[in-house]
């Protein structure tokens, strides 16, 4: 024990205040240590994402791990036994094939903007009685959200990924106007005249016009945009068009030299 504090500087108070809260109260001796860094991860909304941690060989075959957030518990495993927070349900691990490698990292799922905070990582030591806990890692998650550019041809799909089960509604402002509509909503009856259907987590508006065109946002409970899609509506351009086209602009360059091409 007194190896691993001279290693980490740290030591740990435990305080028992009137009001029956715990609090831990955490001293860190002067001193720089390297485990005072802050490490910065960044995450897509509704993919998994991977907080780093490691710790050195000195774990025993069943470590004790828990991840935190200043406000909630996250993830707690020791051999077999885990705890996820309530906020972590079924998405938190720190798988254990990998913890008695000394891999602590924490496997976060489905990741959702309330994640975004910094996260700390403890090996917990010790006998039953007096156990401490070792600052492993600080991590700071970012979660932003999806952002797309999209041109579809008249006539043809526009697809619009969802991302993850967070999805409540997709919103829509056309190009001209400054409204916005609700195209689909999460268990309501879509009804669009057969323009608009769910497949696999994705949106699919078929037979698109000109009016398709704007922006789509995809929003969680909270009205926050999981991602953000603008759509432009192309017209079919046929091959003979084109080589019209090729030789107008052709014709518009050369103008300006006197070229004649007929
Ligand atoms: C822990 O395991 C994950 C998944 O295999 C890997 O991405 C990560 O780099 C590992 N971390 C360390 C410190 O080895
Ligand atoms: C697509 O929309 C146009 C204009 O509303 C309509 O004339 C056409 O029949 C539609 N095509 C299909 C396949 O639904
Ligand atoms: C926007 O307005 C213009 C002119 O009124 C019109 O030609 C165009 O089709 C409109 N675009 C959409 C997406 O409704």
């Amino acid at each position: 024990m007194t190896k691993i504090r001279q290693l980490y500087f740290l030591a740990f108070l435990r305080l028992i205040l009137k009001s029956n809260n715990v609090y831990l109260i955490k001293l860190v001796s002067i001193g720089s240590s390297p485990l005072s860094v802050v490490v910065h991860t960044l995450s897509r909304v509704g993919l998994p994402a991977v907080l780093p941690c490691s710790v050195a060989s000195h774990l025993d075959h069943r470590p004790h791990i828990q991840w935190q957030t200043i406000r909630d518990s996250v993830f707690e495993r020791m051999g077999q036994e885990q705890f996820q927070g309530e906020a972590y349900r079924d998405r938190a691990d720190v798988p254990e094939e990998l913890l008695v490698r000394g891999n602590c990292s924490l496997f976060l799922q489905d990741v959702r903007f309330s994640d975004t905070g910094i996260y700390e990582s403890y090996l917990v030591v010790g006998e039953s009685s007096i156990k401490n806990r070792i600052l492993i890692q600080s991590v700071h998650l970012a979660v932003i959200d999806h952002k797309d550019i999209k041109s579809v041809q008249t006539g043809a799909e526009l697809i619009l990924d969802l991302h993850t089960h967070q999805a409540e509604q997709v919103i829509f402002q056309n190009s001209n106007e400054t409204d916005w509509t609700v195209l689909w909503e999460k268990d309501a009856v879509i009804n669009k005249k057969g323009y608009l259907e769910k497949r696999d987590n994705k949106l699919i508006l078929s037979n698109v016009t000109a009016r398709s065109a704007g922006t789509y946002k995809v929003l969680d409970s909270e009205g926050l945009a999981l991602s953000t899609v603008k759509a432009t509506v192309t017209e079919p351009v046929l091959p003979k068009e084109t080589e019209t086209l090729q030789i107008q602009s052709a014709l518009g360059k050369l103008k300006t030299n006197s070229v004649i091409v007929t």
